[in-house]
């Protein structure tokens, strides 16, 4: 039996990693959600990702819990109230990906303005060799409208990057004062964001009052030349009406990083949509962003058990009483 605290790692980390955690913890690694569940049930600390649930059942299950510390930034797989109440510390990455979502929303701008998918298809299908018609022109960026739905972290690198392309960006959040470090930027309501967007890009949480927000009715309020892009959660998206929206030509097309459910069913013709391009949930995935987010996630847990203040706690008001 170990004096020290145990704690329960359900994602792969470096060998450095572990040994940071071994060296103050009696640590346990897990391969399945099943299995976090089976061993939780006296641990004081949980290292996790968005694909452990973490619901009201889930902290009665685990009464020593202090800490449940998830390697994204994104927590809507986690009660949080119910962690609260739990008095559970949850912590999250915030930061250190930015630039990661940042560079790929770039990048989604760059393949649907460019129509760089469908022109590499044609030459590798042999058209352009055959001397068959190419796909339609593509268009500039610069001059176009960028709306960004939720400007925070992300929302304002996206921003900052978009600036530099020289497109005009507008703003939209449930908040209407920006924080003082964020770019300029206009402000405007959701609906004249969406009517007045060429490309709308949501960067916002998943909550319960952010499910569906782009539903029908926000499609139908779109230009018909305007482009969704989506890295955030998939969630956000009505998908039937997304897919209506690009099926009737509502909209020209869209650029999703995360669909609902993912991952989605086989043969989902969704995925096949020829005005949608669809990536499998990589914002985040490179070696240095998925380094660093294991890092803080380290941290968070570390610090919380150690009686410390963790670098990213979601609910600090546990920490506070
Ligand atoms: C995040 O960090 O929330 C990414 O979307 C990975 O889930």
């Amino acid at each position: 039996m170990s004096d020290k605290p145990k704690v329960v790692v359900s994602i792969a980390i470096e060998d450095d990693l572990k040994e940071k955690i071994s060296a103050v913890c009696d640590m346990h690694t897990v391969s399945s959600h099943d299995e976090l569940l089976a061993t939780v049930g006296d641990a004081e600390g949980v290292l996790g990702s968005p694909r452990n649930r973490a619901d009201a059942a889930y902290f009665d299950s685990a009464p020593n819990l202090k800490v449940h510390s998830t390697c994204s930034v994104g927590f809507d797989a986690i009660d949080v109230s119910a962690a609260t109440e739990h008095g559970v510390v949850i912590c999250h990455t915030p930061g250190v990906l930015n630039n990661a979502v940042a560079n790929l929303t770039q990048g989604m701008v760059f393949a649907l303005a460019l129509r760089l998918f469908p022109n590499e298809a044609h030459v590798r299908s042999g058209k352009w060799g055959r001397r068959e018609q190419a796909p339609p022109l593509g268009n500039d960026i610069q001059g176009k409208t960028f709306g960004v739905v939720g400007f925070g972290r992300i929302g304002q690198e996206v921003t900052r990057r978009m600036q530099a392309l020289n497109m005009r960006t507008l703003w939209y959040d449930v908040y209407d004062t920006p924080h003082e470090s964020a770019p300029e930027s206009e402000y405007r309501s959701l609906n004249d964001l969406l009517a007045e967007s060429d490309y709308v890009s949501l960067h916002t949480n998943l909550d319960e009052n952010s499910r569906h927000l782009m539903n029908a009715d926000a499609f139908g309020r779109m230009k018909s030349t305007a482009f969704l892009i989506n890295t955030a959660r998939g969630g956000l998206v009505d998908q039937k009406a997304l897919q209506h929206a690009l099926e009737t030509g509502q909209i020209a097309g869209a650029a999703l990083d995360v669909v609902d459910p993912e991952p989605p069913a086989e043969n989902d013709p969704f995925v096949q949509l020829p005005n949608l391009i669809c990536f499998p949930h990589i914002g985040s995935a490179t070696e240095e962003t998925r380094r660093a987010m294991r890092e803080l996630a380290v941290e968070n847990t570390l610090n919380v058990l150690a009686g410390k203040r963790p670098p990213a706690p979601v609910n600090p008001e546990v920490l506070d009483s």
